[in-house]
């Protein structure tokens, strides 16, 4: 194998990638070989133990939950203000936002519905009720973003207080993007996922499994992967975020990489050292972009159901009661021992995913004026690491 590796690190880049056949959508599918269990040593730090126990304050306390929840790319776009001893406000961070490819920010809302989702299971847990008020100070409309708290947050003691048994589901939660084994979830997984999320609930849930399905999300996530990539500010975007080796881990705590698709081991090393680097992506994203659709392609043909949360409104608060929603459904499939993935590209608003948008709704009977706020595959498939999170103490001000 050392002199395998030795031969080929003489190629360039993308001639080990034809070569070897060693493509990361190809990598990432090697589920067998990959061997992964979700509770890396890495996995043990990063936020992902909870709450340091020797913390007294319970704001702290319920935040450090807070942050492990679903965001996109792993941005974590949240600024707390502490207001006062049990209270505190929570504001969209405008120096994390994903513009190019979520040019509203109602992605990045969503991802605040999430955190207070989060936080709301997590103070019952911790003998707290919470009280939101959302949008304070008024709430700004769907195409701006002011500076203004989502939501004042209070926290109320209530030792007898329910725990909400999605409680023990926060540490574990994750979005699991690798290979799934084509299997359909069970009529009986469906009732409950849909019985959970209430068949009165204003933001409804559509799940659909079989070969059709399949064969309409295969294609209609690739061509969404097609349409994101190769445009120079997504694809800066994207790599952006990816984290390319552990250091970069370390250094932004933030992101994500190929470990988030399944990648573990001497395999994870071998691509980090030899096919993936940030030099390389930057001054040329083809092959990235290439990756991202092979993989695209390979996850969604290799899963059996697809879910999604639609709305009929579009408010700020519309996008943050559906981050709530999809936290909860989040931990609940995670409490049914089910792996969720977000697939978002065809759901973006920027001018050339519009016409796709547009199918996709069209072939799922979607009404074109709803806005379909979570896409997700759902299915059954190893866990796997945990993305990392920065501190509280980052997101805390005042
Ligand atoms: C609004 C939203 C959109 C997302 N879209 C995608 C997506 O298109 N593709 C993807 O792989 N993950 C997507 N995710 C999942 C995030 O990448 C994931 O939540 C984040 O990296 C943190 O990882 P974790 O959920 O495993 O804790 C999305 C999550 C949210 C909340």
């Amino acid at each position: 194998m050392h002199q395998f590796m030795n031969e080929e690190v003489t190629m360039n880049r993308r001639n080990f990638i034809k070569l070897t056949g060693l493509g990361l959508g190809s990598l990432a599918l090697s589920s067998s070989i990959v061997g992964c269990s979700g509770n890396t040593a890495s996995s043990d730090i990063y936020g992902w133990n909870g709450p340091n126990p020797a913390e007294q304050d319970i704001r702290l306390k319920v935040l450090s939950y807070a942050i492990l929840s679903p965001n996109p790319h792993n941005k974590q776009p949240w600024i707390i203000n502490l207001t006062g001893p049990r209270s505190f406000d929570l504001y969209v961070d405008p120096e994390r936002l994903l513009p190019a490819t979520d040019p509203y920010y109602r992605q990045i809302h969503i991802g605040q519905g999430t955190f207070l989702e989060t936080l709301a299971i997590a103070a019952s847990g911790l003998g707290h009720q919470v009280r939101f008020d959302y949008f304070p100070q008024d709430m700004y409309s769907n195409t701006e973003l002011l500076h203004k708290p989502v939501a004042s947050v209070e926290l109320v003691e209530q030792p007898d207080i329910a725990v909400d048994p999605l409680f023990d589901q926060l540490l574990k939660r994750h979005s699991n993007k690798r290979e799934y084994d084509n299997r359909s979830l069970t009529a009986d997984e469906i009732n409950t996922l849909q019985a959970f999320h209430g068949t009165q609930n204003d933001r409804p849930l559509s799940l659909v499994s079989g070969p059709q399905a399949q064969s309409s999300f295969e294609k209609i996530l690739t061509e969404g992967m097609q349409i994101e990539v190769g445009d120079r500010a997504r694809d800066d975007e994207t790599i952006a975020m990816f984290r390319f080796d552990e250091d970069e881990v370390k250094q932004y705590r933030d992101g994500f990489g190929i470990a988030q698709a399944g990648v573990s081991g001497f395999k994870k090393r071998l691509i980090e050292t030899f096919f993936l680097s940030r030099n390389s992506a930057e001054a040329d994203p083809t092959d990235f972009g290439e990756q991202a659709v092979a993989m695209t392609r390979k996850t969604a043909a290799s899963t059996a159901t697809f879910g999604w949360i639609t709305s009929t409104g579009n408010s700020r608060l519309d996008q943050v009661k559906a981050g709530h929603d999809y936290c909860r459904l989040n931990l609940k499939t995670t409490a049914m021992g089910l792996a969720q993935h977000p697939m978002s590209q065809v759901l973006q608003e920027y001018p050339a995913m519009l016409p796709l948008q547009a199918e996709f709704k069209e072939t799922f009977g979607i009404n074109a004026q709803d806005t379909v706020q979570m896409l997700f595959r759902l299915g059954r498939a190893e866990p796997t690491p945990h993305g990392p999170r920065r501190l509280v103490s980052e997101l805390v001000q005042g």
